[in-house]
């Protein structure tokens, strides 16, 4: 039975920390998986921007041994109309997997139904599971652990939000969703994790208040305020979250050996101050890293 990767909810604990530990591996000798994927293709499709995610999944399935095709918002038929049901049925005869960012994460979930080969998630508005996952490898690195951590997400409670919610419930940390009204996680999200942090004894925490929320905290973590798709609320969004800048003020109300992290691309002033993402503290480019090496851990175990 193939396997997607389209939540980390999906997933049980043990299955999400063998990618983790997988990609560990990955990371400690490349040369050892230079043929685990030889020879198989992975289809990229992107409806939306990337940097990372584009270039780590290329380079990715490039080192593994196969083959990457990028098809960009207007490179196939989906663009005049043709259905993601017929577009995952033809590619599934092509290729060995399909990676999609797009806007509807119901469009994946339908490609998915219909494709015979595995999709894995690169982000829709709802979440991004690959990021998430590639943030707890290098938390673990950091910390040497991952349970029992707390960390605090600050801002815009977005498809970041929802992943990392997802991933800390999973790998037992505790989670504070520091945001203004109306910025809230989504309702959809706390109800798939709230059993299982019951069941763990985690704290989810949602609050207004950003001493509150970062007290204590091992990892305070932001994303942009306007997402992609969101361009036209931009004003609003940036009067609504003014005052949850990540600063060197409210680095220091989290715990004194508090990392910073952001799955970037960054906006300094906005939503993280220039000192705190460039100071001793910030993990943002080992974050970027490791997603190369999570997601040829995530190739591997869902395509070898
Ligand atoms: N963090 C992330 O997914 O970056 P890109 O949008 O550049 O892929
Ligand atoms: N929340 C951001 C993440 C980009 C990686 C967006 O969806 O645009």
């Amino acid at each position: 039975m193939k396997k997607d990767f389209i939540a980390l909810t999906d997933f049980s604990s043990d299955e999400l920390t063998g990618m983790l530990d997988l990609a560990d591996r990955i990371k400690q000798s490349p040369q050892e998986f230079e043929n685990a994927l030889k020879g198989k293709t992975l289809g990229l499709i992107f409806n939306k921007k990337s940097t990372r995610t584009r270039i780590s999944f290329q380079v990715g399935i490039f080192q593994l041994g196969g083959m990457g095709l990028f098809l960009g918002p207007e490179d196939m038929q989906l663009a005049r109309g043709e259905t993601i049901s017929d577009t995952g049925k033809v590619l599934s005869r092509f290729l060995d997997g399909i990676m999609i960012r797009t806007f509807s994460h119901s469009d994946v979930l339908d490609l998915a139904k219909y494709a015979s080969v595995p999709v894995i998630n690169g982000l829709t508005d709802f979440n991004h599971p690959c990021q998430a996952l590639a943030d707890m490898m290098t938390i673990r690195e950091k910390f040497g652990k991952l349970e029992g951590l707390k960390l605090a997400y600050v801002g815009d409670s977005n498809n970041v939000a929802v992943s990392l919610l997802f991933a800390c419930v999973k790998f037992g940390l505790h989670i504070s969703l520091v945001s203004p009204k109306g910025y809230t996680i989504t309702k959809e999200a706390l109800d798939m994790s709230r059993e299982e942090a019951e069941s763990k004894h985690l704290n989810i925490i949602l609050t207004e208040n950003v001493q509150e929320g970062v007290a204590g905290a091992d990892i305070v973590y932001t994303d942009v305020w306007t997402s992609m798709g969101q361009e036209k609320e931009q004003q609003q969004r940036l009067n609504d979250l003014s005052g949850y800048t990540v600063n060197e003020q409210m680095m220091k109300g989290a715990g004194p050996k508090a990392v910073f992290m952001h799955c970037l691309p960054a906006h300094r002033g906005e939503e993280v101050s220039a000192p705190v993402i460039d100071g001793p503290a910030s993990i943002v480019f080992d974050q970027a890293e490791n997603r190369l090496h999570l997601q040829k851990a995530v190739m591997v175990s869902l395509m070898q």
